[in-house]
């Protein structure tokens, strides 16, 4: 058999996971719309699909998803459609940090959080507080979130150091911006997986993605599941087989 007609998964292999899968949560208006249904519908079924994903990477044994919740650039949406994200989010954590907690999930929040409403902020933060020493899945959620916006506040964070006389410019290193991002102890995404069919990365995670593989799915994000996310680890694993021999061989 062909490498391009070998299975993806291989029975007589231990499943193998990424350690670390991050998610564009895309086509909820689509999914909608294809419906006849208002957008704020496939919202919500995106709630109930992120529901399942988060189940589901927990018994996978994935140790950190990251999910792509409100970008920077959601603000220029129509105020009503930010009102229902905004909504979405406030009855997620009301109604589901309880379960996540009993489940060990550890939640975790990057993004720009100044200029968020008062009662979002706080949610993120007790959700954060709660779920501070569990120690099963970590649910890393992007809420206000750009890549070039955290890299910029990065920067700002090491430019006051230099400017105060603590940095000298010389040690501005790929290694110290990575320090100064939003959760620098999270490693980066082996996986980041696109639903919607749309292959871009629309500034999520752009410094971390140097190497991760990116996996673009055809369905909508309310159609997501399971099945749909082990079938996106299986094409990881093949491309990631094909990459190991390579290093091994490098290495011999
Ligand atoms: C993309 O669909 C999705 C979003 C903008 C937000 C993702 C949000 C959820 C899954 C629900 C909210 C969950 C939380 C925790 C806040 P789109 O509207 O861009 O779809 P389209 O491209 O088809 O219009």
């Amino acid at each position: 058999m062909s490498k391009a007609e070998a299975p993806l998964i291989d029975p007589s292999e231990p499943f193998v996971v990424p350690r670390h899968v991050a998610i564009i949560m895309d086509g909820n208006g689509r999914w909608a719309a294809a419906r006849g249904l208002p957008r704020t519908e496939g919202h919500r079924r995106g709630v109930e699909a992120l529901r399942k994903t988060v189940r589901a990477a927990g018994e996978l044994g994935i140790s950190f998803l990251t999910i792509f919740s409100f970008s920077s650039e959601n603000w220029s949406r129509p105020a009503s459609e930010i009102r229902d994200l905004m909504g979405l989010l406030r009855r997620f954590i009301r109604n589901d940090l309880a379960e996540l907690h009993q489940s060990r999930v550890r939640v975790r929040v990057i993004g720009q959080r100044n200029d968020l409403a008062d009662d979002i902020r706080r949610l993120l933060e007790e959700a954060e507080e709660l779920t501070r020493d569990n120690d099963g899945l970590t649910l890393v959620v992007a809420f206000n979130y750009g890549a070039r916006q955290e890299i910029a506040r990065a920067a700002e964070r090491i430019a006051s150091e230099v400017a105060a006389g603590r940095l000298a410019p010389e040690a501005v290193t790929a290694d110290l911006i990575a320090r100064h991002l939003d959760a620098p102890d999270l490693p980066d995404p082996d996986l980041i997986i696109r639903t919607s069919g749309e292959q871009r990365l629309s500034n999520f995670l752009l410094w971390q993605a140097a190497y991760s593989e990116l996996v673009f799915v055809p369905i909508y994000w309310p159609d997501f599941d399971r099945s749909a996310l082990e079938d996106a680890i299986g094409e990881y694993r093949r491309r990631e087989r094909r990459f190991g021999g390579l290093v091994a061989q490098a290495g011999s």
